[in-house]
């Protein structure tokens, strides 16, 4: 050990001392506030993300932006639609290292100039998809699709949300068709590449023809919602000819939240059932078979890659629509 390191050494023991013995990622967490500090990740969140909502109204813009640590299966993610005089973006990016979602300093970003590809776009929050009425959206980003999204949820007490949404993005499931329903709720995603592929009638899922596959359909936990006698057969449709079964928790401390329904069997992982049910700690099995997912079948859930401790705030739609209700009717 030369000089140096003798002057070294007792540094590199204070360095020692003051490393805590956990060695988890550190992201920046920032709220909507624009209030930021930096936090330590929980096991198992291995991302940091920046999730960030922009509201187009000609030159005027609205942005709101959150940051904070996410699960290893996010991936990059974005969409962009219209309703009434504006665009909607949301997008989520998440990258891998120690505070590696520092909000950049500098000129706030304008409304982007390039355009790519031309897709329909409407939203249920204007009633265009509804009415047929799609405008035209030029994606702004070279890897942007077309997108159909479809998120119906009856339950009581579920947040509303866009229940139909066309435009551009990119979104964890595309191309698809990727989706689920049952009694209860409908989810489907589809994503396609050419000109305005995603004009045409709204999808729903009356319209898509019955298949050969029975499921059992449930939403709730043991005894309310997912009991025996809540529980029923239902047909599957389109190409959700799966039976699944998942489990997770509903929020702190309640665990024990079931669902069952017909999916895709690109649906059948735990992202998908984390995000469009905001649970946590989830447990997803498919089966195929007519009501193979009968809850005295007992099936041996297995990990099918399931987020362990999604945030609860996974979903995109789910944050716009937190967002949008923070600002109430002045905003959309
Ligand atoms: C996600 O987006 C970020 C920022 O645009 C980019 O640096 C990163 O490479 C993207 N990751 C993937 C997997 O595309
Ligand atoms: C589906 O739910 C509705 C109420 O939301 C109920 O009236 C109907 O009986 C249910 N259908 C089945 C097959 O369980
Ligand atoms: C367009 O979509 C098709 C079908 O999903 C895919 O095979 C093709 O690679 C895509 N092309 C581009 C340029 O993304
Ligand atoms: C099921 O949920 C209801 C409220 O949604 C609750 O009152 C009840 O205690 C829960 N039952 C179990 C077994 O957790
Ligand atoms: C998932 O199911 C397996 C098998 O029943 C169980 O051991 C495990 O604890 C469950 N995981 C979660 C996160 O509930």
């Amino acid at each position: 050990m030369g000089r140096l390191g003798l002057l070294l050494w007792p540094l590199l023991l204070l360095v020692q001392i003051c490393i805590p013995a956990s060695w988890g990622l550190r992201c920046m967490r920032c709220e909507r506030t624009g209030y930021c500090l930096q936090e330590e990740c929980a096991p198992g969140l291995e991302l940091c993300r920046t999730t960030v909502l922009r509201v187009w109204e000609g030159e005027d813009k609205l942005e709101v932006v959150e940051r904070g640590c996410a699960h290893p299966e996010k991936t990059n993610r974005t969409m962009s639609y219209r309703t009434g005089m504006q665009i909607i973006t949301l997008s989520e990016t998440v990258c891998v290292s120690d505070l590696c979602n520092q909000p950049h300093l500098g000129r706030a970003p304008t409304f982007p100039r390039s355009r790519y590809l031309e897709c329909a776009s409407c939203a249920s929050s204007d009633m265009s998809c509804e009415r047929g009425r799609d405008q035209t959206l030029q994606c702004r980003n070279p890897g942007e699709q077309c997108l159909e999204v479809v998120t119906h949820r009856s339950l009581e007490g579920s947040l509303a949300d866009e229940q139909h949404s066309r435009g551009c993005g990119y979104l964890p499931g595309c191309p698809g068709p990727t989706g689920f329903h049952n009694n209860q709720t409908f989810h489907f995603l589809r994503c396609c590449n050419t000109t305005k592929c995603n004009a045409g009638t709204v999808l729903e899922l009356q319209h898509l023809p019955l298949n050969d596959v029975q499921c059992y359909s449930c939403e709730g936990n043991s005894t309310h919602g997912c009991s025996l006698e809540e529980t029923s057969l239902i047909t599957c449709q389109g190409p959700m000819n799966q039976c699944l079964e998942a489990t997770g928790s509903a929020g702190l401390g309640t665990p024990g939240y079931i669902v069952r329904g017909c999916a895709t069997p690109s649906w059948c992982q735990g992202l998908h059932v984390a995000e469009a049910f905001s649970l946590t700690h989830v447990n997803v099995t498919c089966c195929t078979g007519n009501g193979c997912n009968h809850p005295v079948n007992d099936v041996q859930p297995r990990m099918g890659g399931a987020p362990r401790a999604a945030p609860a705030h996974l979903s995109i739609a789910f944050t716009l629509l937190i967002m949008v209700r923070l600002w109430g009717d002045t905003l959309l």
